[in-house]
């Protein structure tokens, strides 16, 4: 299998999707929706929504049953991107290879194409219960658990506690939590998402929870050590700025090598999940494998 050829494949789905899904640049508030489009269509690898897909095809489900689900996860993610990156919060320039949505338009348009975003996630996934006859209980469950992840108990808790640790020395344990929440669970979200529309095994799903817990911790750790050794150029946003944010990341606290080494561990225990789910899981494994090398 040709990992490349394969999330540019996927790459280029959700992109269509998306383009479908997000409403049309006019009407009075235009300037809004247009803060929105910009953040989105930057680029992006698309992790979220790929990982969901491939989920529903690792529990023998049909990837494109999966589509609104996926688009609703990358509109979220973006609106978290745009957030994060706010002067209030870590204050960043660039994003996604360009400036970062206040930079580009001003502060209080990207606050409100953040919220703007995060709705129009769940009116997605409200439009999609038509594709879902007969399973409305499980687009319900769905929408509960990105709620449940997206939110205080999930990637904003985690948000809140990222920036009550600047400046501040943390344990492990509270750092596992940090990263655990704010970029942990949506990814899990979105592996549980498409394990649950594809319809999956409670044993299928329970398995690729815990492959997703895992893959979104190494996730974070990767993310850390590319803010340490990552080239601007080809992450698309600007290294350097954990340490000047005196940010709790693995590298600070334990140390690149140790960092590098935990990731390693962590991507291990992922792909020790998906082996019960065998040659259908194998774009997961390769994505888990991929973390490690990654360069954006
Ligand atoms: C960056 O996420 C923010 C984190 C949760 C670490 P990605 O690295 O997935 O960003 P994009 O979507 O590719 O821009
Ligand atoms: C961001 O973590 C997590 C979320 C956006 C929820 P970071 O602050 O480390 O992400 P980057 O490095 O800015 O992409
Ligand atoms: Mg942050
Ligand atoms: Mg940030
Ligand atoms: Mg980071």
């Amino acid at each position: 299998m040709d990992l490349k050829a394969y999330l540019a494949e996927r790459r280029g789905l959700v992109n269509r999707a998306l383009e479908a899904y997000l409403p049309q640049v006019r009407g009075p508030a235009f300037r809004v929706v247009q803060a929105m489009h910009y953040s989105l269509f930057a680029g992006g690898k698309r992790l979220r929504p790929i990982l969901c897909l491939a989920a529903a095809e690792a529990v023998g489900g049909d990837p494109n049953e999966a589509l609104p689900v996926a688009c609703a996860l990358e509109l979220i993610h973006t609106y978290s991107l745009i957030h994060d990156d706010l002067p209030a919060m870590d204050d960043d320039d660039l994003r996604r290879g360009q400036p970062t949505c206040h930079k580009q338009f001003d502060e209080a348009t990207a606050i409100l194409a953040g919220d703007g975003l995060l709705t129009e996630a769940f009116r997605t996934l409200a439009a999609a219960s038509s594709r879902y006859e007969g399973r409305e209980a499980a687009l319900l469950e769905v929408i509960d658990l990105i709620a449940a992840a997206a939110g205080y108990e999930g990637m904003v808790g985690g948000q809140m506690l990222d920036l009550l640790a600047e400046g501040r020395k943390v344990t492990l344990r509270e750092l596992e939590t940090i990263h655990r929440l704010k970029t942990g669970a949506l990814l899990t979200a979105a592996l549980r998402c498409g394990a649950l529309i594809g319809g999956g095994t409670r044993a299928q799903v329970a398995l690729l929870t815990s492959y997703g817990e895992k893959f979104g911790l190494a996730f974070q750790v990767t993310d850390d050590l590319l803010d340490v050794e990552g080239e601007a150029a080809e992450m698309g946003k600007a290294p350097g700025m954990d340490e000047k944010r005196q940010k709790a990341t693995y590298p600070a606290l334990l140390g690149l090598e140790a960092a590098k080494e935990w990731a390693k561990r962590l991507v291990e225990a992922a792909l020790a999940e998906l082996e019960p789910l065998g040659e259908k899981a194998e774009p997961l494994a390769q994505i888990a494998r991929y973390l490690l090398v990654r360069r954006s």
